[in-house]
């Protein structure tokens, strides 16, 4: 079913032992201390987490600097490594730590996966972004990470704004589709989630659908909708703030606290809809998609999903981005992973093929009936430009939304 490219090295995999230490995906979930070991055949399972996006609740605040301590890894880089773009398996000593802000589903099929092509072990850390990203700070020179990923852009480019990045290979970032990557060039999209509307036809049609996600302050809207204080949802705050103007967009929050329903979690958005409770919600694409995969089939589904263009705000299409830790010890490992992860036969069919979430390389569709990415509208801009967070959040609050 994968076609993920596989070598000598491959047979390595065997003593794959992943030590995922808290689980998480979004929405804050409380961290618990769960130790799996797990090299299977194949890189595995369909996603099926309900949990919401995002949890950049928190704002990366600055930690204590402290002396490098020993690396988690007593092993050296082979001479004989290959380049940074390579993924040709070559045996290495080397246990890579990559903080994951992602499902802890897909996360898990991805490290596998790099451990089945390259023999290079992983142990892997799962919690929000945000949670994620203020312990790498607080770590400061003693940070265990050697590699971040996230599901959003906000907190990779917290990090890469705080100069914790080093440079990621030029042929890594080719890659993907370079509308996703920062202009920095310190992180790499692997993988994008599209803002999207889950409507339900019995409440409204899709033609009486609102244009713009703007227009949802407006009183015409009042007690239609839903939405969650997700990631992504401080993200599009964020992209307001860049585009509109910070007045312009705390009188959106307001208008979106007065008129719609905040149902936490886009899972439960994408319930309510789906049940009727709700005419409409703003969410991410692809929980519609494992929804439908749980039930059987799209056509399974009363409701559906709305895309919207034309560049709107409510079109964002966000990346997931992995950066490498100017403080790792396995600089060359590191780079491997994020070549590995943007690779069109390698971790791009894992996305593919493990997640409604889009994978980012050229000529990989994915497996789950999305809507194809360059049929989506979205608007242009900077994944890094939404890299503070903080005023999103203050104004999130000012709002009364949380
Ligand atoms: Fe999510």
């Amino acid at each position: 079913m994968l076609a993920i490219r596989r070598s000598s090295g491959a047979l390595l995999a065997l003593s794959l032992c992943i030590l995922i230490v808290t689980a998480a995906c979004g929405d804050g979930a409380s961290p618990t201390a769960t130790v799996a070991t797990a090299p299977t055949a194949t890189a595995s399972a369909a996603a099926t987490s309900t949990s919401t996006s995002g949890g950049t609740a928190a704002t990366p605040t600055a930690g204590a600097e402290t002396p490098t301590t020993a690396p988690e890894s007593t092993a050296t880089v082979s001479a004989a490594a290959p380049t940074a773009t390579s993924t040709e398996a070559t045996p290495s000593d080397a246990t890579l730590t990559v903080y994951s802000g992602q499902h802890e589903s897909l996360t898990k099929a991805l490290a596998d996966g790099f451990t089945k092509a390259t023999g290079i072990k992983v142990e892997v850390r799962v919690g929000s972004d945000a949670e994620l990203a203020n312990q790498i700070i607080e770590e400061g020179d003693r940070a265990k990470a050697d590699v971040f990923i996230t599901e959003e852009p906000s907190q990779a480019g917290a990090l890469d704004g705080r100069g914790l990045f080093e440079a990621v290979d030029p042929g890594t970032l080719a890659h993907v589709d370079g509308r996703f990557n920062p202009a920095s060039g310190n992180w790499v999209a692997y993988a994008a989630r599209s803002r999207v509307i889950f409507y339900n036809p019995d409440k409204i049609s899709e033609a009486e659908l609102p244009q713009s996600i703007l227009d949802l302050a407006n009183p015409e809207w009042k007690g239609k909708f839903a939405y969650a204080p997700s990631g992504a949802f401080t993200a599009t705050v964020t992209y307001l703030i860049n585009t509109i103007g910070e007045d312009a967009t705390l009188e959106w929050l307001k208008g979106i606290k007065a008129n719609g329903e905040n149902l936490q979690k886009n899972g439960a958005i994408r319930d309510a809809v789906e049940a009727g409770q709700i005419s409409f919600g703003l969410s991410n694409h692809y929980y519609w998609y494992i929804l439908a995969q749980q039930q059987g089939g799209q056509d399974k589904l009363k409701s559906k999903v709305h895309y919207m263009s034309g560049g709107d705000p409510g079109a964002l299409v966000l990346a997931s981005g992995a950066g490498i830790l100017k403080t790792s010890t396995h600089q060359a490992e590191a780079q491997r992973f994020l070549a590995w992860l943007t690779d069109a036969d390698g971790g791009q069919q894992v996305i593919a093929t493990t997640t409604p979430q889009y994978p980012l390389a050229p000529g990989v569709t994915s497996s789950m009936g999305l809507r194809p990415l360059d049929q989506l509208d979205p608007p242009a801009f900077d994944q890094g430009s939404l890299q503070d967070v903080s005023k999103a959040r203050d104004l999130i609050i000012e709002a009364g939304i949380v």
